[in-house]
């Protein structure tokens, strides 16, 4: 049972938790009009503390597809937060108007401090270089309505593997999945943290680790690309020396499987050329699309509509 719960990691939910909130996503996805009142008189709250485009319009747009209303803070300046008050006190006053919250903030850990005092369904949308389970979400459902299934691929990650949430999420939840391996494509600097490498050991879940995206390019069914996280750099030359790392383009892909699916959670600075837009293997639009019904089912779910 879903409805009254938080989603601050993606270990919070089961196997089979995730796939009830896949399908109904696809649902949604088809048929999207027999679900458009269901949150009549519902309200959400946004609270982001840090800039987004997909995460936050397709929550907002997410509960206004579905009948609801939404409230925001949309910049950090905007809340009494900038004046000295504390996250949880922040939390807990707009918890009192609002339905269910969807929060991101660059501080690790905070969704999950947020979230044991909040009163309402609180959703992780991203906390610091932690984790963001609704794009994992996404990502699942992106996959499963590209290939059909979830497990025996081989998911190549490339990018900035250290700080960005959105593989830590992804591997986490994926790896639950049968006889999927992984190669993780970094920089030795941008390296996958080790507690999730110990964790695939641990589980016996076969991974290696490469700095060339062509030498391993044709073993992959997913290749989830990711940009260098600026904001999360202390120093700006070593994300100057960083940035360019990885650039996927039309020569590269040359080498893919001809049924590869690309995936990127966006935004993009520069890590896959344009030209690879137009390319049948490019899912990251989709993935963007899809974004919005995928958080509709977990509105549902977690309110207990239906
Ligand atoms: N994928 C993602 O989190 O994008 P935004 O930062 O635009 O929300």
């Amino acid at each position: 049972m879903l409805k009254g719960r938080n989603l601050i990691n993606v270990d919070d939910f089961s196997i089979k938790e995730v796939l009830e909130i896949i399908e109904l996503g696809k649902k949604i996805f088809e048929v999207p009009s027999d679900f458009s009142d269901l949150c009549d008189g519902k309200l959400l709250g946004t609270l982001f503390f840090e800039p987004s485009t997909r995460t936050r319009l397709s929550f907002e747009a997410a509960i206004l597809r579905l009948g609801g209303r939404y409230i925001n803070v949309a910049q950090s300046e905007s809340a009494s937060t900038a004046k000295g008050e504390s996250l949880v006190d922040t939390v807990k006053t707009v918890a009192s108007y609002v339905d269910i919250i969807a929060m991101r903030h660059p501080k690790e850990g905070s969704a999950i401090v947020a979230g044991s005092q909040c009163s309402v369904p609180l959703i992780n949308c991203g906390d610091g270089g932690h984790q963001h389970p609704t794009q994992t979400l996404t990502d699942l459902l992106t996959i499963y309505k590209t290939k059909s299934r979830l497990e025996d691929m081989t998911i190549g990650l490339c990018g900035d593997l250290k700080f960005g949430r959105t593989v830590h999420s992804l591997v986490k939840m994926i790896s639950k999945f049968k006889n999927n391996k992984f190669i993780f494509i970094s920089p030795k600097e941008l390296v996958i943290p080790e507690y999730l490498k110990v964790d695939l050991e641990d589980r016996k879940i076969e991974f290696i680790e490469e700095e060339n995206l062509e030498n391993i390019i044709d073993k992959l069914d997913i290749l989830y690309m990711t940009r260098v996280q600026k904001e999360r750099f202390f120093n700006e030359a070593d994300y100057v020396r960083l940035r360019d790392s990885y650039i996927l383009t039309m020569q590269k892909l040359s080498k893919a499987k001809e049924d590869l699916c690309i995936l990127h959670p966006l935004p993009r600075i520069n890590e896959i050329s344009i030209e690879v837009d137009n390319d049948k293997r490019a899912k990251y639009f989709k993935q963007v699309e899809l974004g919005m019904y995928i958080r509709m089912a977990l509105i549902l779910k977690l309110l207990g509509v239906r």
